[in-house]
C-alpha cells in the first residue's frame, strides 16, 4: 500500500519523538512491503520563525493533500519564548486549534491504557493498579470553549474577560455518535460526562446524547458530571469503558486519565473527521524544559503511529504489531526516565533515550 502522510514534527520535544515514530512505521513498512512517503508541514512556533504564523494555507492544503498526519507537539515556554510576545491568535496553539478546525477534526480519541509492565509506575492504589484499566476518552475537538466568541475589554474601569461555550445539537450528536459506534466495538459502556447542574451547554448535551442512546440499545449509556468523574478516575477508573465529553473536560481528564496510567509520555491520541482521514499526535505537550536532550519518552507518539495505520489505512495487522513491539520492550525493562520505577537506578542499563526507546521498538518489528 502506498501511504501518504503528512508530518509536523512541531516544537520541543516533538522532532525526536517524530523522528522515532518513522523509525517504526519505516520498519513496518520493510516487513510488510508497504511505500511510505512523508510530507514536512510546519505548524506551531516552527511556522512562526519561518512565516510569522502558526499556521499557512499552504501547511492546510498540504495536510487535505495527505491520507493522514502524523504530529509531535507544538508550542514552547510561555515565560521565556518570544513566541509569546505575540497576540493570542498568532501564537503556536492557536495554529492547532485552526488546523484542527480547518480538517474538521471533531472527534478527539484519547485511550489510557495500564500495561501491565508499568504498573508500578501508576500513582494509584496497588488494588487498583493490579486490576488495571483500559479506557478511552472521545473528546469533542472543535467546539465550546476553545472556539466559542472571546474577548478581553475594560468595563467599569475593570479589566473583564469572557469566553463563550457554545454547543449545538449537530456537534454533540456526531460527536455521540462516534463514541457509541466505538463503544460497541469495545465494551459497551458510555459513560457521558457533563456539568448538568449548572451549564445549559451540559443539560442540551445530556438530552442530546440521550436520543442518540436510542440508537444503540446494546450499549449501556450512564451520565457522570465531571467533578464526580475527576474522582472516579483515580479512585477506580476499571469502571470506565467510553467516556464521552466536551472539549474543554475532555482535555482536562485525559491528562488525568493519561498520569494514572503512569506517564503522560505513554498516551496516544487520534483525532478523526467523517472520513478516513486523521491526525494523530500524542496527548502531551512539547515539555521544552527536555527538547534536545533526547530523554523525551516516544512511545505516546509511536502508539499514535499505530492508531494511524488502524484507523485511517484500516491496517490492523501492522497497528498491532506496533502495539506488540511497544510491550516487548517495555517487558524487556527499559524505559525512557518518566517511567523510570521510583528507586530506579538512574543510569541502570535498561534506562534508555528518546532515540535508543525508538531503536528498539522497531527492531522488534
Ligand atoms: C491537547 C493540548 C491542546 C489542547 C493545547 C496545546 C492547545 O493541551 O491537545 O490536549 O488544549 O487541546
Ligand atoms: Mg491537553
Amino acid at each position: 500500500m502506498k501511504l501518504n502522510i503528512g508530518c509536523i514534527s512541531g516544537d520541543g520535544i516533538g522532532p525526536e519523538i517524530v523522528r522515532e515514530a518513522k523509525k517504526v512505521l519505516d520498519a513496518i513498512a520493510v516487513k510488510y512491503g508497504h511505500e511510505i512517503s512523508y510530507t514536512e508541514i510546519l505548524l506551531g512556533g516552527a511556522s512562526i520563525d519561518v512565516h510569522g504564523v502558526p499556521l499557512t494555507q499552504e501547511a492546510i492544503q498540504a495536510a487535505k493533500e495527505s491520507d493522514a498526519v502524523l504530529m509531535g507537539s507544538i508550542g514552547g515556554d510561555a515565560n521565556t519564548s518570544p513566541w509569546y510576545q505575540l497576540p493570542p491568535d498568532r501564537r503556536p496553539e492557536a495554529g492547532l486549534l485552526a488546523i484542527r478546525k480547518e480538517l474538521g477534526l471533531f472527534a478527539n480519541l484519547r485511550p489510557a491504557v495500564l500495561y501491565e509492565e508499568l504498573a508500578d509506575a501508576c500513582p494509584l492504589k496497588k488494588e487498583t493498579s493490579e486490576a488495571g484499566f483500559d479506557l478511552l476518552i472521545m473528546r469533542e475537538l472543535t467546539g465550546g470553549l476553545y472556539f466559542g466568541e472571546r474577548r478581553t475589554t475594560v468595563e467599569n474601569g475593570l479589566r473583564t474577560a469572557v469566553d463563550t461555550l457554545v454547543y449545538n445539537e449537530n456537534e454533540i450528536r456526531r460527536i455521540a455518535v462516534k463514541a457509541f459506534d466505538i463503544a460497541r466495538k469495545r465494551r459497551g459502556k458510555v459513560t457521558s460526562v457533563d456539568k448538568a447542574n449548572v451549564l445549559d451547554s451540559s443539560r442540551l448535551w445530556r438530552a442530546v446524547v440521550n436520543e442518540v442512546a436510542k440508537d444503540y440499545p446494546d450499549v449501556e449509556l450512564s451520565h457522570m458530571l465531571v467533578d464526580n468523574c475527576a474522582m472516579q478516575l483515580v479512585k477506580d477508573p476499571a469502571q470506565f469503558d467510553v467516556i464521552l465529553t466536551e472539549n474543554m473536560f475532555g482535555d482536562i481528564l485525559s491528562d488525568e486519565a493519561s498520569m494514572v496510567t503512569g506517564s503522560i509520555g505513554m498516551l496516544a491520541s487520534a483525532s478523526l473527521n467523517d472520513t478516513k482521514f486523521g491526525l494523530y499526535e500524542p496527548s502531551h505537550g512539547s515539555a521544552p524544559d527536555i527538547a534536545g536532550k533526547d530523554i523525551a519518552n516516544p512511545i505516546a507518539t509511536i502508539l499514535s503511529a499505530a492508531m494511524m495505520l488502524r484507523y485511517s489505512f484500516d491496517l490492523d495487522k501492522e497497528a498491532d504489531d506496533i502495539e506488540r513491539a511497544v510491550k516487548q520492550v517495555l517487558k524487556e525493562g527499559f524505559r525512557t526516565a518518566d517511567i523510570m520505577p521510583e528507586g530506579g537506578k538512574a543510569s541502570g542499563e535498561n534506562k534508555c533515550s528518546c532515540s535508543e526507546m525508538g531503536s528498539r521498538i522497531a527492531e522488534r518489528i
